[in-house]
């Protein structure tokens, strides 16, 4: 049976550790192409490695998510170098009372820390 991913490619945003590594090595057994990407190069290394002894495809990109310009300089090169992503998992936390070090960056949508979470 072919997994539910195939063909897909997948970017997860804190994929070095925890909650995101899991969505990351979860996805790449069910076929997806993944794009690991976490401020930590070191362990979004090690995820992008493990998925690929493994058998998959991977790669990693070290990737501040409150920098908005590096954020379209890596999406750039995602599309570029690897394809289209289809599938995004945005599983970092921007902390609500963070500053953020863009002025110009604004979270796409409210961050409420006190209901446990976006849109909550
Ligand atoms: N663990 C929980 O019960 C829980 C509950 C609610 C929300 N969350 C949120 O889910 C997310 C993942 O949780 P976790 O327990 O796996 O955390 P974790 O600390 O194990 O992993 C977070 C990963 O995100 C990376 N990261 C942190 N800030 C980043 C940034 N600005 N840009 C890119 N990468 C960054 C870290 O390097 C790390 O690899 C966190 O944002 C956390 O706040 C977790």
């Amino acid at each position: 049976m072919s997994g539910l991913l195939e063909g897909r490619i997948a970017s997860v945003t804190g994929g070095g550790s925890g909650i995101g590594r899991a969505i990351a090595l979860g996805y790449a057994k069910e076929g997806a192409r993944v794009v690991v990407l976490d401020a930590n190069a070191e362990t979004a290394g090690q995820t992008e490695k493990s998925i690929q002894e493994a058998g998959a495809k991977a790669w990693s990109f070290k990737l501040d998510v409150t920098e908005r310009d590096t954020c379209r300089q890596v999406a750039a090169q995602i599309a570029e170098k690897i394809g289209q992503v289809s599938i995004l998992v945005n599983n970092v936390r921007i902390p609500a009372k963070a500053t953020s070090r863009s002025d110009a960056w604004r979270p796409p949508i409210p961050i409420d820390d006190d209901q446990g979470g976006a849109g909550a």
